[in-house]
């Protein structure tokens, strides 16, 4: 999801960015261990001081993020600026509070102990405004000492996707077909991401800005965080140049 406006691919419809794609999102993430992404945020949250209080996921789509928080009887809300993603969202998880809300301008009038990201939603920030706009809202929303944990996609990670080309096949009845390519006139890495569906074809165009170390812990600091550490995905090793997946932990 992005400001930028969706792009015609010839002969399906074309709509904007996690519109569509919502109805067939959980089919095509089935293999996405949550549980496992969900407990990494906890124990390192832990770590670094977390000791129980309300939960907040940033880009939280259709819920897959906040289910296994419920399981831990964890208060947890969810936001989102899709409304056909959150529409999913609110049919699994009739109890969880969700907010329509941009990253860039929400203020829920209240805080929060740890506010939490998965999956690339912040990838989806493309500019440093954004994302500097994105990290002054969290720390407003987060208690004295209050966490903001997230992974992100560093330049090296979306370097290899759109090298890889195109990743198609059968995501339950989902036939999808993704092309990734390289927006070398803005910088940014490009998804065409197609799917066939019983219920129609459509494609939808995503764009996602890499975060390399040194740049998010910039714009942490500069958003007025104090801790700010950063690790390998999945398990929080050493980064390395080819570190493809980011954890970012950081402390108010
Ligand atoms: C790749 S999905 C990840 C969803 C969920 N976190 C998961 O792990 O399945 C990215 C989500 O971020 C949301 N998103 C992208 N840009 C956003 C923005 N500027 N403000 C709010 N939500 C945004 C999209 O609507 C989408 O639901």
């Amino acid at each position: 999801m992005s400001t930028v406006s969706n792009e015609h691919a010839a002969g399906v419809a074309s709509p904007a960015p996690f519109t569509a794609l919502a109805r067939v999102y959980d089919r095509i993430m089935a293999d996405i261990e949550y549980d496992e992404w969900a407990q990494f945020v906890l124990d390192k949250a832990t770590e670094l001081g977390y000791a129980g209080g309300p939960l907040l996921d940033l880009g939280c789509g259709t819920g897959n993020g906040i289910i296994p928080m419920l399981e831990q009887g964890l208060p947890v809300e969810g936001l989102d600026a899709s409304e056909a993603m959150l529409a999913v969202a609110r049919a699994k998880l009739p109890r969880v509070e969700f907010h329509h809300a941009n990253f860039e301008e929400f203020d829920l009038g209240k805080r929060y102990a740890l506010v939490y990201s998965l999956f690339d939603s912040l990838n989806n920030l493309l500019d440093d405004a954004s994302f500097g706009a994105m990290a002054r809202n969290v720390r407003a929303h987060l208690g004295p000492g209050g966490l903001f944990v997230f992974d992100v996609n560093t330049t090296a990670g979306l370097e290899l996707l759109w090298e890889g080309g195109v990743a198609s096949g059968w995501a339950d009845d989902v036939y999808y077909r993704w092309e990734h390519s390289f927006d070398e006139e803005r910088q940014l890495a490009k998804v065409e991401a197609f799917c066939d569906t019983a219920e129609g074809a459509f494609t939808e165009v995503h764009y996602e800005r890499g975060y390399d170390p040194e740049h998010v812990i910039r714009l942490l600091r500069e958003a007025g965080f104090e801790h700010v550490e950063v690790s390998a995905h999945p398990d929080g090793a050493t980064v390395t140049p080819e570190t493809e997946r980011l954890w970012v932990a950081a402390r108010s």
